[in-house]
């Protein structure tokens, strides 16, 4: 199977929040397909539906129609052995690592957690994937014992990678991962992402504006425009050859495009 996740005409509605109109299409007949061991960025200025599709994937939304195939398999028509499965082999990394940390537990706690949820592992087989995570995304592997303000932001991020991985998961969602740290910062963990990608087959999707990062990590891009895909290409074609009117303006409306 190449593809591990499709897309298909997904429609996703809210209850407007404004009093006006009774809804909104949110996402409006997106189709893509995520090929295995892939990064697809999903990029579009804000509002324009990203994040609600990571939430139709990780089914923190319903669709209104449309389908959204994973390993070939309507999620919502999944046996019931997949469906349990199916969020551990589905992982979201967040924009903020200041706020998905819970502050109050210890980083070995942050991280054994989603083995003794979703898990039978013992406890030193749980120990031994947390070592190994640690090391896999450059932290060190006594780090277990400190809480989350003794690291740096880009060392919240690696934990929360860290935390996404422990589950050997198939696909990670990614939604602005970087947008709140430091430029330099940035760089190492997108960095970090594309060796996972690599050592591990990783599949990801990953959701920016930043079209710099787009344009050194994803192998393909999807430009979203008001809810709808308006155009997909290999990351090189999109930057040389936009198609779109708005993928243009979305590329002049870029700083200077610096690689990392
Ligand atoms: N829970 C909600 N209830 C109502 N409307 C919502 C809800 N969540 C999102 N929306 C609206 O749906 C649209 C798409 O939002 P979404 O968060 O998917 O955009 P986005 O592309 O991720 O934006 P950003 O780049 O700012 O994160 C926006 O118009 C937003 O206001
Ligand atoms: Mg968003």
């Amino acid at each position: 199977m190449d593809n591990l996740l499709e897309i298909k005409n997904l429609k996703v509605e809210y209850k407007s929040l404004n009093e006006k109109e009774n809804s909104i299409l949110a996402v409006n007949d997106v189709s893509f397909a995520i090929k295995n061991g892939e990064i697809y960025a999903l990029a579009g200025e804000s509002g324009c539906g990203k994040s609600t599709i990571a939430k139709a994937i990780t089914k923190l939304v319903k669709p209104k129609s449309g389908e959204i195939l994973f390993m070939g398999e309507n999620i919502y028509r999944q046996n019931s052995e997949k469906r349990k499965i199916y969020p551990k082999e589905v992982q979201m990394i967040f924009q903020n690592p200041y706020s998905s940390l819970n502050p109050k537990m210890k980083i070995g706690d942050i991280l054994i957690e989603p083995l003794d949820i979703n898990t039978k592992y013992s406890r030193s087989q749980k120990i031994n994937i947390i070592k190994n995570v640690l090391d896999e995304v450059g932290l060190a592997k006594n780090c277990t014992e400190l809480y989350p303000h003794e690291f740096s932001g880009g060392q919240r991020q690696r934990i929360a990678i860290a935390r996404a991985l422990v589950l050997n998961p198939k696909l990670i969602i990614a939604d602005e991962p970087v947008s709140a740290l430091d430029a330099s910062i940035q760089a190492q963990i997108i960095n970090l992402l594309k060796e996972l990608k690599f050592q591990k087959n990783l599949t990801i999707l990953f959701i920016s504006h930043d079209l710099n990062v787009i344009r050194y990590l994803a192998d393909r891009v999807g430009i979203m425009y008001f809810g709808k895909l308006i155009e997909e290409n290999l990351t090189e074609n999109i930057f040389k050859y936009p198609k779109e009117f708005y993928t243009k303006t979305l590329l002049d409306s870029a700083p200077n495009l610096v690689s990392f």
